[in-house]
Formats: structure tokens, sequence, C-alpha cells
């Protein structure tokens, strides 16, 4: 039992203080590791989601095969701390009649490219809010679009939270990062090192006063983009693309202006 003397000591005793949240869809990186750590840092108590949402996987996307290691994921969240792991299934998150979806408008050349991909993943970070409550919430830069569209669903429906948005984490040759990396063989991974140093190559072209597209573009060793295009994220001006690697997609983006907050 605790004794409280004051208005404020009370209320801190009825709250669980600060709580954060960190959705994902598992398949564990030192990226969704790096999320836990800074909801750590700043939460006391931290829920991580971990949920394959159906809703943002388009019909020829990778739903079936998409990366799954629950007991690894279950043992790596432990060590970082994390002191709930919630993991619903389709059917918790979409009960039978589901019928409500949060469409944000205006989501660059991701948006294009993956009709409803947003729509599904605006909803189930909404209904992910409001099941957890969350005061923070964190995402990883490496999906800036997707960091602006939750940015634009808080602001445009008043949420009461707050958004964290962090560096992405890489690997020692500069590859984002990514749950979709294991699909890549280990000759597709050397192509892919194209994307970031086709990004650098565009950063040094916008720091010399050219074109940062067209220098990505030129520089991207042959790899097709879907997109090369400038996100502006609330204190920041990213550059990204996403290019396909056999039927692997890889998104990738480097800051051009302003700072990470
Ligand atoms: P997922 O791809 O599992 O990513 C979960 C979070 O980790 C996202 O905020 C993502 O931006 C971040 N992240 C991924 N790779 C990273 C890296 N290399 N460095 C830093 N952060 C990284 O993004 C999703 O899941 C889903 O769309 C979700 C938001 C959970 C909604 O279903």
């Amino acid at each position: 039992m605790r004794v409280a003397r004051t208005i404020p000591a009370l209320r801190l005793a009825l709250s669980p203080g600060r709580v954060g949240l960190v959705p994902t869809m598992g398949s564990f990186h030192e990226g969704h590791l790096s999320l836990m750590q800074a909801a750590r840092a700043e939460c006391n108590v931290v829920v991580v989601s971990l949920f394959v949402n159906p809703a943002q996987f388009g019909p020829n996307d990778d739903l079936k095969r998409y990366p799954r290691d629950e007991e690894r994921d279950v043992r790596l969240a432990e060590e970082a701390g994390v002191d709930v792991l919630f993991v619903p299934s389709a059917e918790v998150m979409y009960p039978k009649g589901f019928g409500t979806w949060v469409e944000v408008e205006d989501t660059g050349g991701e948006g294009a490219a993956r009709p409803d991909h947003f729509r599904g993943v605006a909803t189930v970070c909404l209904k992910l809010f409001n099941i957890v409550r969350p005061d923070v919430a964190f995402f990883g830069q490496k999906d800036a679009q997707q960091a602006e569209v939750i940015r634009r669903m808080v602001r445009d429906l008043e949420l009461r939270l707050h958004l964290r948005v962090l560096p992405t984490v890489r690997d020692e040759n500069g590859l984002a990062l990514s749950s979709r990396n294991a699909y890549l063989s280990a000759e597709e991974r050397q192509l892919a090192l194209a994307l970031p140093h086709a990004l650098e190559a565009g950063r040094s072209a916008h720091a010399a006063g050219s074109d940062p597209i067209a220098a990505t573009r030129a520089a991207l060793n042959g790899l097709e983009p879907d997109y090369v295009e400038l996100i502006d994220l609330e204190a920041v001006t990213v550059l990204a693309a996403a290019v396909r690697i056999g039927p692997t997609r890889l998104l990738d983006n480097v800051v051009l202006e302003g700072d990470l907050r």
C-alpha cells in the first residue's frame, strides 16, 4: 500500500505513469529493438504489439510468406525490457462485421504504389492506440511515409498522444534493416546495396545544389524504382525510394533537411 498525501501523489498512484507503445509486425531486428529501447528509456510501461496486419497487404503482397517467429520475438522483447507484448489474432482485431476504416489522403509514391495499404496501417494503428491508450507511440524513420500518415491522423483526429520517429538502423554495409531482407539471397543483398548508395548520392547532390531525385535515379545501378521522391515530415525533409529486387520490395530514405526530433 502507498500513502498519498498530496493530490499529484494520489493521481500518480492511480495512473500507471507514461505508457509507451511500439506497433510492429514482429520478426524483430535491431530497428525494432531501437524503438523498444527508446520506449523503455522514456516510459514507465512499455507495450509492444505484434500483429501481421492483413488489412495493409494487397492481394499480390507477401502476407502468407511474411516472416514469423513468435518464440524468438518473445525472447527479444523480454530482453529489451518490454512489459507487455500484445499479440492479437486477426479475429480479435477484425471481428465478424468489421467495417470502419481510416482513410488518410495524399500518401505519396508509397500510397500510389500500394492501394489501400495506408488505410490498413492507419486503421490498425488507431485501433491499437484506442486499445492501449499510450501517451507516446514509437515509429521508425525507415517507413517515412507511414510516420507521416500516422502524424496526420493524430493531428486530424485530435488523438491525445505524442509520436516519436527514430532514425533508421542499418547493417554494416548500409542496408536498412527490414524483416523483408530475410527474403533476399546473398546475390540480391549485394544488388540491394545500390539503394542506400543511390540515396547517399542524392543527398550529396542536394548538398551541392543539384537535383537529388535525378542523382538518385542515375545511381540506382539498374534497379527499377517504384518512385524516388521527397517527403516532408514535421521537422525534416527526406529523400525516399522504393525498389523491387525480384519479388522483394525494399524501401529506404535519407534526411536532406532538418533534424529528427
Ligand atoms: P514493421 O515493419 O514491423 O515495423 C515496425 C516499426 O519498426 C515501424 O515503425 C518501422 O518504421 C520500424 N522500423 C522498421 N525497420 C526499421 C529500421 N531499420 N530502423 C528503425 N526502425 C525501423 O511498420 C510496420 O511494422 C506496420 O506497418 C505497423 C506500423 C506495425 C502497422 O501494422
